[in-house]
């Protein structure tokens, strides 16, 4: 075990900075091996501070010389520190010069200035600038940068920095140069540079106000036959800024560039956003509809956070939720409007709770449980997380439907108002919307101080005679770590009724047919007046608030909901309760070694949905898909990874036997020949055929496969291709040939790569032994991060059957790489590591594995705090 203890930051200790920043002016010599940083910095002391020692962080990084107003330190006149630099009693205007060295070719783990591909590329959220150069790393010190690239032109001939190109030319010894300067204060997290052998697609843009802008995607040569989606999007995105929200890009250039080594999805980087190729390149024959949507998605995230996190930053990472809540919102919103249409809206919608459920409910249950605005951390990179980013847009989304479209604009209007060009906390942001339109938002607090998913429970009273109907909601939140009890929350609770009829009955004078009603006590009952029948309640429409709602509904009341909701997501809700009933009741005689049985009554419905022609096929696909194996497993005592996999199986092959005539004409049915198209409507269809061909091979018999075969070889597209091997791997055929073909046709694209050991890593038939084998393949590696989550996180994550194989080989594969990895790269390792967090829940035989395996991983040498944080978080009590 490690004997130092890494140390806990609270929220609570927050100080101003004690030195301002003015301006930064940086020089880079470019070089792999040795790169030297010189850094000219103006500081000034800050009245709001009484601390008069100038505190800069570093990490990894070699100081070479420190000139302070021109004179030189001596190593008496400063303290050097593992991670900080100090200079004691500094004068109130002091004009730093720090040189430093570093070495950009080893930096494996991906932060700071790295080597990929052989091109310089940078990452500083949250802290990697520290590992660049001596500096106040920390959001709310914001400066203006000038920044000058020197390389080596042959083998970086591009050279690119935030803001706007000020001067470029050659140098001797076939160097040159490039001088860019940001006009826009920022904090250091948003400095980027990129030197490479890089090519890219341009294109002229007239804003409404008619100033014309330069856009640009930089890809590596040969992949600029994958860059006009992402061009597209972000054409998208800068119109629907302007038209939703009155917010005009502000910078004369915005560049995008793809990079193939990098932790995440993308960085919002000022004027020049830094991306994951995954999210950049596609085209039909390497990407799915899934991967499209997902570039526009995150295109639009970074450039939303142009205004959202960039020109109003955070004061302190714990108000991260601040940016990143309020982008993913913005870019849910995008993509929404995008499709246009209501269920398009809706099938967006499902997707989001399907994320909330599947990722944020468990991490909210388990021992990284953290409120939207954390309270403390040990490693910040270890609070990106489903519970900042989607409960965080969760939360931000209930202003919208507590205050209304225009309401909520008001807010966002007054927010930019008051803070543009400021670093600020998630209390102003919440000061801003209920100032704006005078509301008491003081309970709504909680949602950002109090971890936890709350519990509504509803129960109904109905009175024939006086025709009223009483709906009692009462509210309450499991404990958390460090957080025993919850005080109530102020929860939007979206109601309708549905009359026999399966129309929706007039809640009050104005005939709306939904209310939002404020749930705001422990326990608080509505009444509605006027109502001529007993209703059928569809409770929380459109997801109104990230909660579980419980109400003992009757499986008739869930297929009348089922079939009419006009709420497209309560519908889908209905069938998702209808399922998991099941589910839970089939896992249960699997357990018992009963037979196992399931009902003509939920087939019907399944039948009844699949052939309701009236209905967007993207929305049959959402409401046919069984609830995934891990979310079945939240809803048990002790879960049985294995059972609940034989229990889904089975009723997927009981669906695709007893249906397999309306399958195959759902199959035939949706088709989309011609030109591929990734619109939702085109993509709603594949995805639809898709689940029906998947369906069939659950229950294969020669036609099914060969109709699966068929659509392998003949797809013309990335979406039917992928999806027919997947069936197909699943089916138990022998899918061999079709596995060495796909590869040997991508084998130079490494996203179809990923794709290909990622659908092996999550068959039902590959255990540890046959992942040990994968990452014998020559094309594997640990050191990029896509390739290592398509192996590694896939089986880890995305085969829970196989993972917990009784012998706890799994643990001890998951044990072995989390180690590895830590030496390369925490972030990623650290990432990995949160598999283990739900062990507590599994029966005693596999929890003994499991504790061993992280003991494992806690005892080993040269942990990350990254790694550290989670493991020890997973091992107290
Ligand atoms: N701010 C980025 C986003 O959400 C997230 C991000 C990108 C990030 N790279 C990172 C966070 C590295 C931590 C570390 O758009
Ligand atoms: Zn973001």
């Amino acid at each position: 075990m490690r004997t130092d203890s890494p140390q806990t930051i609270y929220r609570k200790d927050y100080t101003p900075p004690s030195y301002l920043v003015e301006t930064v002016e940086l020089g880079f010599d470019l070089d792999p091996a040795r790169t030297i940083v010189a850094n000219r910095v103006t500081m000034r002391h800050n009245p709001d501070s009484d601390n008069h020692d100038i505190v800069l962080h570093g990490e990894d990084i070699e100081l070479v010389a420190l000139r302070m107003n021109g004179v030189a330190l001596n190593p008496g006149e400063y303290i050097v520190g593992t991670s900080t630099l100090t200079i004691k009693a500094a004068p109130l205007n002091a004009v730093l010069e720090i040189e430093t060295l570093c070495v950009p070719q080893d930096n494996t783990t991906l932060s700071g200035l790295y080597v990929s591909n052989g091109s310089f590329y940078t990452q500083c959220e949250a802290e990697g600038f520290r590992r660049i150069t001596y500096f106040p790393d920390r959001p709310d010190v914001m400066a203006v940068y000038t920044v000058m690239l020197r390389a080596d032109k042959e083998k970086f001939p591009v050279l690119l920095s935030n803001g706007n190109l000020v001067e470029e030319g050659d140098l001797p010894d076939g160097r040159h140069y490039a001088k860019w300067e940001d006009p826009f204060r920022k904090p250091s997290y948003l400095f980027a540079l990129v030197a490479a052998r890089l090519v890219c697609q341009e294109e002229r843009y007239t804003l409404q106000s008619g100033r014309e802008v330069l856009l640009q995607v930089w890809v590596e040569d040969g992949n600029l036959d994958k860059t006009d989606y992402a061009m597209q999007s972000l054409k998208n995105s800068i119109r629907w800024d302007e038209e939703r929200w009155g917010l005009e890009l502000d910078l004369d250039r915005f560049m995008i560039v793809a990079v193939g080594d990098f932790n995440m999805g993308a960085m919002e980087n000022k004027g020049l956003n830094i991306f994951n190729t995954k999210f950049v390149l596609a085209n039909p024959s390497t990407a799915t509809d899934v991967d499209y949507a997902g570039i526009e998605a995150v295109v639009g995230h970074e450039y939303f956070h142009n205004w959202t996190g960039n020109r109003v930053t955070c004061r302190d990472w714990f108000q991260l939720s601040l940016k990143e809540g309020l982008t993913v919102f913005r870019d849910q919103e995008f993509s929404a409007d995008m499709i246009g249409t209501a269920t398009g809206r809706a099938v967006t919608r499902i997707d989001q709770v399907r994320t909330l459920r599947q990722a944020q409910f468990p991490e909210d249950a388990g021992p990284m449980a953290h409120p939207v605005r954390p309270d403390s951390f040990v490693e910040i990179n270890n609070f990106y997380t489903v519970t900042v980013y989607e409960k965080g847009a969760e939360v931000v989304r209930m202003y919208q439907t507590l205050l209304g479209r225009d309401g909520f604009r008001k807010g966002m209007d007054l927010y930019f108002e008051r803070h543009d060009g400021q670093a600020v906390t998630c209390d102003d942001f919440r000061a801003a919307m209920a100032d704006a339109n005078g509301r008491d938002l003081d309970q709504f607090e909680r949602w950002y101080s109090q971890a936890g998913t709350p519990i509504v429970t509803a129960s109904t009273k109905y009175d024939a005679e006086q025709q009223v109907y009483e709906l009692t909601l009462a509210q309450r939140c499991p404990p958390t770590p460090g957080q025993q009890t919850k005080q109530p929350f102020h929860i939007p609770v979206a109601v309708g009724l549905l009359g026999a009829d399966g129309f929706d009955m007039a809640l009050n004078l104005e005939g709306e047919t939904t209310v939002v009603l404020e749930l705001k006590e422990a326990q608080q009952t509505f009444r509605f007046e006027g109502i001529k029948e007993a209703p059928t309640p569809s409770l929380l429409r459109d997801f109104s608030a990230p909660v579980v709602l419980e109400y003992p509904y009757t499986d008739d009341e869930l297929v009348h909901l089922f079939r009419h909701d006009s709420d497209p997501v309560n519908r889908w809700e209905a069938g998702q309760r209808l399922a998991m009933a099941r589910l839970l009741r089939l896992t249960a005689a699997v357990q018992q070694g009963a037979e196992l049985e399931l009902d003509y009554g939920f087939i019907a419905a399944q039948r009844a949905l699949l052939l309701d022609d009236g209905l967007d096929a993207a929305f049959r696909e959402q409401a046919l898909i069984l609830p995934s194996e891990s979310v079945v497993a939240d809803q048990m005592e002790v879960v049985d990874p294995r059972a609940i996999h034989e229990a889904r199986q089975f009723m997927r092959r009981t669906i695709a036997t007893v249906l397999r005539a309306e399958l195959l004409t759902a199959y035939a049915a949706n088709e989309t020949p011609g030109e591929y198209s990734p619109d939702a409507i085109s993509a709603g269809k594949r995805g639809l055929k898709n689940l029906a061909l998947a369906y069939l091979c659950a229950a294969p018999d020669d036609h099914v496969l060969e109709l699966a075969h068929r659509q392998f070889e003949e797809a013309t597209n990335m979406t039917d291709r992928a999806s027919a091997l997947v069936s197909l791997i699943h089916s138990g055929a022998d899918v061999d040939g079709a596995l060495q073909s796909f590869y040997q046709q991508f084998e130079r694209e490494a996203l179809v790569v990923d794709k290909w050991f990622s659908m092996q890593a999550s068959a039902q038939t590959t255990d540890v032994a046959r992942v040990r084998e994968l990452m014998q393949h020559p094309a594997f590696t640990l050191k990029t991060p896509n390739r290592a989550r398509s192996l590694l996180f896939s089986f880890c994550n995305g085969n829970p059957a196989q993972f917990h194989a009784p012998d706890g080989s799994g643990y001890e594969f998951w044990a072995e790489h989390v180690i590895k990895l830590n030496a390369l790269n925490p972030q990623v390792a650290a990432r990995l590591a949160r598999t283990m967090d739900r062990w507590r829940r599994y029966d005693p035989a596999l929890q003994t594995h499991m504790r061993a395996a992280l003991e494992k991983v806690a005892g080993a040498q040269k942990l990350s705090n990254d790694v550290l944080e989670v493991v020890s978080k997973a091992l107290s009590n």
